[in-house]
């Protein structure tokens, strides 16, 4: 049967650092207790002159640029953000100007963190049904602009980034073997940012009451993470017939360093088969696969022929994962 594939991935992060000790000076926090309760030790902030489009500009040339195509050749661009430009027009749609990609329908969606794995799933359906053939797919964010500096249950977590996918049909074996994903609307309070929407429009209260930020139930989420993504990698295993010792790389979305380690725990997989860069970026939510995915390939640690498993766990609550032969 057809399947689709990522022919190439670029990624970009802004060249804004901020670690663990200037955080210190902002809020009642230290480099330790963000590297034990984390993982992370610095995370990358958006420019003021760059929002999410420009963020997700930067890595669609190099995967168009790496794929050997012009943005003409594409027929769809896939933006999964909760952090656009504006309320409106999509920032696939900005994209879509700034790329000149005239051929393109573009559209965005939002399932936060799972994002990159909703769009991939969206991506395969439209290329196994052969009604596309090139799709630009970009996990991108820049969760800064609505995190509350002055809360350190949430200001020590995020950072900004993009990573975007040229996704093909395969012309072998190779390819998405399966993609699956969930959600759990009974749990939309575990992660929101409250103020901003048609629910509650942006007013004096709600800036004198910073409802305009992500406000985040961290242990109650954390909680809810480790079970699913352990059900959600188990189910794609079975699914493709193949067992945990066979994968070659884990690319778990990066969250939390204890979530990665409690999932590969829970998988059997030793942590050299993990892929870990949380402690520099943060969490990039839709961006922190990709960008996770362009290091692993940089290292050298995908080979022709891996099979290599892809999970996140986000705002919604949402859930995915993805088995890919490389
Ligand atoms: N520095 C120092 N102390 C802190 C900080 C901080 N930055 N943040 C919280 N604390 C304190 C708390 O106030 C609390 O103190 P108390 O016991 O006196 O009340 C204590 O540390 C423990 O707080 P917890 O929230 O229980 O800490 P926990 O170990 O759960 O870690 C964290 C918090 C890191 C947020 C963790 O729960 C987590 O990673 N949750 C999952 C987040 C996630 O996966 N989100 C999904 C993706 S996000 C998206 O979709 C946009």
């Amino acid at each position: 049967m057809l399947k689709a594939k990522i022919v190439s991935l670029g990624s970009y992060v802004p060249l804004n650092t901020i670690t663990n000790r200037d955080l210190e000076k902002k809020v009642d926090t230290s480099d330790e207790w963000i590297i034990e309760r984390t993982g992370i030790r610095e995370r990358r902030i958006a420019l003021k002159n760059q929002a999410t489009s420009d963020l997700a500009y930067e890595a669609s040339m190099i995967a168009l640029k790496k794929a050997g195509i012009k943005a003409k050749d594409l027929d769809m661009i896939i933006v999964a953000s909760v952090s656009g430009d504006m309320p409106f027009p999509s920032t696939a749609c900005l994209l879509q100007n700034r790329l000149d990609a005239t051929n393109a329908v573009a559209f965005d969606i939002a399932a936060a963190c799972s994002g990159f794995i909703y769009g991939l799933s969206i991506a395969e359906s439209f290329i196994k049904s052969e009604a596309r053939k090139r799709i630009l797919l970009v996990g991108v964010e820049t969760l800064s602009r609505f995190t509350d500096w002055e809360d350190r249950g949430t200001c020590v977590l995020f950072g900004d980034g993009a990573g975007a996918a040229i996704i093909e049909p395969s012309t072998d074996d190779s390819g998405i073997m399966s993609t699956h994903i969930y959600s759990d609307g009974s749990l939309w309070d575990f992660i929101q940012v409250p103020a901003g929407g048609s629910r509650l429009p942006c007013s004096k209260e709600t800036i004198d009451k910073r409802l305009h930020y992500i406000n985040m139930k961290g242990n109650e989420t954390f909680k809810v993470a480790v079970k699913t993504l352990e059900s959600i990698a188990l189910e794609t295993l079975e699914k493709n017939n193949i067992k945990a010792s066979q994968l070659a790389l884990l690319i778990p979305h990066q969250a939390n360093l204890r979530i990665i380690q409690a999932t590969a725990k829970r998988l059997g997989l030793p942590m050299e088969k993990v892929m870990i860069n949380i402690e520099k970026y943060g969490n990039t939510s839709a961006a922190s696969i990709p960008i996770a995915m362009v290091e692993a390939l940089n290292m050298g640690r995908i080979r022709t022929g891996d099979y290599i498993l892809l999970e996140a766990f986000g705002a919604g609550l949402t859930w995915g994962s993805a088995l890919i032969k490389w």
